[in-house]
């Protein structure tokens, strides 16, 4: 599915990178997510800061910024299924106009859910593999004592994270919603039992 556009829209903790590898995976794509591309350039200087002062509180990076680093993913990308973005109605607009989508699924994931599987996330430093301290425990020694936390991921930035969801993001979801366009899936349950939910809608 080399030029297929996947929209993974959820709040955080919903399992969109956890389902955006699988279908990346599966369908042999691209995965974009803003998160990911900003975490990896958290120190750059911007007229607004570095990335990194915005992350930590749990607040959105500037669109100026965000919109940028998502250009540049997108060009190097064919087929992709992204994740992260947008997060607010003016993204939806840019978004538009940079690129065209072929499906827009939302996960539906109640709020403690999401603050349990946010404040038990761990990542592996090595490889950037997220884990779980009680879902998703790593068999390998190594692996496991070398696991971090990463720093949005403590209990009051993950309210505040889900404060900003709130206020910005579920109005995208709404307008995804009222189009029509909006696929959505239950997102509790294992990794794999959201992972079939999604695969029996889009192959529907
Ligand atoms: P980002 O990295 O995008 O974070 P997020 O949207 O808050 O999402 P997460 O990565 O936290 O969660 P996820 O839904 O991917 O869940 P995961 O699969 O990891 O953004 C971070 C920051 O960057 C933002 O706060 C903002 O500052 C900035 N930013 C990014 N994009 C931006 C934008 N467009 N505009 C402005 N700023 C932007 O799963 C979570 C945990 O749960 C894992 O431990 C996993 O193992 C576990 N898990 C997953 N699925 C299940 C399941 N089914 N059952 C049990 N456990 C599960």
């Amino acid at each position: 599915m080399a030029d297929y556009h996947i929209l993974l829209l959820g709040p955080p903790g919903a399992g969109k990178g956890t389902q955006a590898a699988k279908l990346c995976e599966k369908y042999d794509l691209d995965h974009v997510s803003t998160g990911d591309a900003l975490r990896a350039n958290k120190e750059m200087e911007t007229e607004y800061g570095t990335p990194r002062s915005f992350m930590e509180a749990g607040e959105l990076v500037p669109d100026e910024v965000v919109n940028e680093v998502l250009a540049a993913a997108l060009e190097e990308a064919n087929g992709y299924v992204l994740d992260g973005y947008p997060r607010n109605l003016d993204q939806v607009e840019y978004l538009d106009e940079a690129t065209e989508l072929d499906d827009v699924i939302f996960l539906d994931v109640d709020r403690e859910t999401l603050v349990e599987r946010l404040t038990g996330r761990r990542v592996d430093p090595e490889t950037g593999e997220n884990y779980h301290v009680e879902f998703d425990i790593p068999e390998d020694e190594a692996v496991r004592e070398r696991l971090i936390q990463r720093e949005d991921d403590e209990e009051d930035v993950v309210r505040e994270r889900l404060e900003v969801y709130e206020e910005n993001t579920e109005p995208v979801i709404q307008q995804y919603r009222e189009t029509g366009e909006l696929i959505e899936i239950d997102g509790t349950g294992t990794p794999e039992e959201v992972f079939d939910r999604i695969i029996d809608a889009i192959e529907e």
